[in-house]
C-alpha cells in the first residue's frame, strides 16, 4: 500500500464532542444477529494497531458482551474518581459492560435508559486519550443503540456486517436504511462467512450462497470493504481469547482482515476528499453543524 492511503483520516468534532481526542469512531454494526460484528471488530482493531495506528474498542454491546471473551480479558477497570481507564490488550484500548459485571454469565437486567446512560458514560467517562480510531461494536437489532449514540456523537458512520445468505439480508436491509434515515453514513460493508475453502479439493465452496455483500453495497451505495471466508481458526481464535489477526498473523484470514482495515482507511479518505471537493457556498454556515439528524 501507498504512503498516500495510509494518511489517517479526521472526522469532524464538534465543541460538545464527548471523545475529541479521538479521529475517527466507527461503528460496526448489522440488522442481524450472529453475523460476526464482533469477530470483525476485534480483528479490525487489531489491523488498524498492527499498521501502526492508536486503537480503542468500544463493547458497546450491552446486553451480551463480548470483547471480554474474544480478546480474553477480565478485570475491573480502575477510576481515579473522573474519569474510568479502558482495559489495554495487544496494544488496544478496551471498554466493556462486561469489565463491570461481577459474574460474567450474569445477565445485564437494567432497563433500555440505564444501558444507554452506561454506553455514553463510556464513551465521555473512559480515559480514551488520543486514539485514530474507535470501534465500536454494536448489539444486533433496531438500532435504537446507534441512535443514541449517533445523537451524542459525530461518528464518521458505521461499517455494516452482513452474511451472504437472503435470509441475513433483509435485516441488513433495514439496518442501512434505519442508519440512512437518521444520518448515519454507511462507510461500507464487510460481508464475512462468504465461502470456505476445502481442505480436501482445495476449492472455494460458498456455503451460504454468493453476492449477498454486493447487493447491500449497492442498497447503500457504499464500497464492498472485504470479504472473510470462514475460517475454523477465527472460531478457534476468538474463544481463545486470541484473535486471529493476533494469534497468527500473515494468514489468510488475518491478511483477510487486514485488507479490510486498509479499504476503509482508503475509503474514508476518498470520502473525505470528495467532500473537500464540494465547494461549500454557504459562506462557512455548513462548517458548524449541530449534532441533531
Ligand atoms: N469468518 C468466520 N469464520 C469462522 N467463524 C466465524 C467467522 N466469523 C464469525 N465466526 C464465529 O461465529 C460466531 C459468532 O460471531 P460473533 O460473535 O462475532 O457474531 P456477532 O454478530 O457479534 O453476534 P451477536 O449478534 O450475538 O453480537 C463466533 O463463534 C465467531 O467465532
Ligand atoms: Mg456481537
Ligand atoms: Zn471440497
Amino acid at each position: 500500500m501507498s504512503q498516500e492511503s495510509l494518511r489517517v483520516p479526521q472526522r469532524q468534532v464538534g465543541a460538545d464532542d464527548p471523545v475529541p481526542g479521538v479521529k475517527n469512531v466507527i461503528l460496526v454494526m448489522s440488522g442481524k444477529g450472529g453475523v460476526g460484528k464482533s469477530t470483525v471488530a476485534t480483528n479490525l482493531a487489531l489491523a488498524l494497531k498492527a499498521l501502526g495506528l492508536k486503537v480503542g474498542l468500544l463493547d458497546a454491546d450491552i446486553y451480551g458482551p463480548s470483547i471480554p471473551t474474544m480478546l480474553g480479558i477480565s478485570g475491573q477497570p480502575m477510576s481515579d474518581g473522573k474519569r474510568i481507564q479502558p482495559l489495554e490488550r495487544f496494544g488496544v484500548k478496551l471498554m466493556s459492560i462486561g469489565f463491570l459485571l461481577e459474574d460474567p454469565k450474569s445477565a445485564v437486567v437494567w432497563r433500555g435508559p440505564m444501558l444507554h446512560g452506561a454506553l455514553l458514560q463510556f464513551l465521555k467517562d473512559v480515559d480514551w486519550g488520543d486514539l485514530d480510531f474507535l470501534l465500536l461494536d454494536l448489539p444486533p437489532g433496531t438500532g435504537d443503540v446507534a441512535l443514541t449514540l449517533s445523537q451524542r456523537v459525530r461518528s464518521n458512520g458505521a461499517v455494516i456486517v452482513t452474511t451472504p445468505q437472503e435470509v441475513a439480508l433483509q435485516d441488513v436491509y433495514k439496518s442501512v436504511s434505519m442508519n440512512q434515515k437518521v444520518g448515519i453514513p454507511i462507510i461500507g460493508v464487510v460481508e464475512n462467512e462468504s465461502y470456505f475453502v476445502c481442505g480436501n479439493c482445495n476449492e472455494r465452496h460458498e456455503l451460504f450462497g454468493s453476492g449477498g455483500g454486493q447487493k447491500i453495497a449497492d442498497f447503500a451505495g457504499a464500497p464492498l470493504l472485504g470479504q472473510i471466508p470462514l475460517f475454523p481458526e477465527i472460531r478457534k481464535w476468538g474463544d481463545a481469547g486470541v484473535p486471529v489477526v493476533e494469534a497468527a498473523p500473515g494468514s489468510p484470514p488475518a491478511e483477510a482482515f487486514t485488507a479490510v482495515a486498509r479499504r476503509l482507511i482508503e475509503s474514508l479518505n476518498a470520502a473525505a476528499q470528495a467532500s473537500v471537493l464540494n465547494i461549500d457556498r454557504s459562506g462557512g454556515q455548513n462548517r458548524h453543524l449541530p449534532i441533531t439528524r
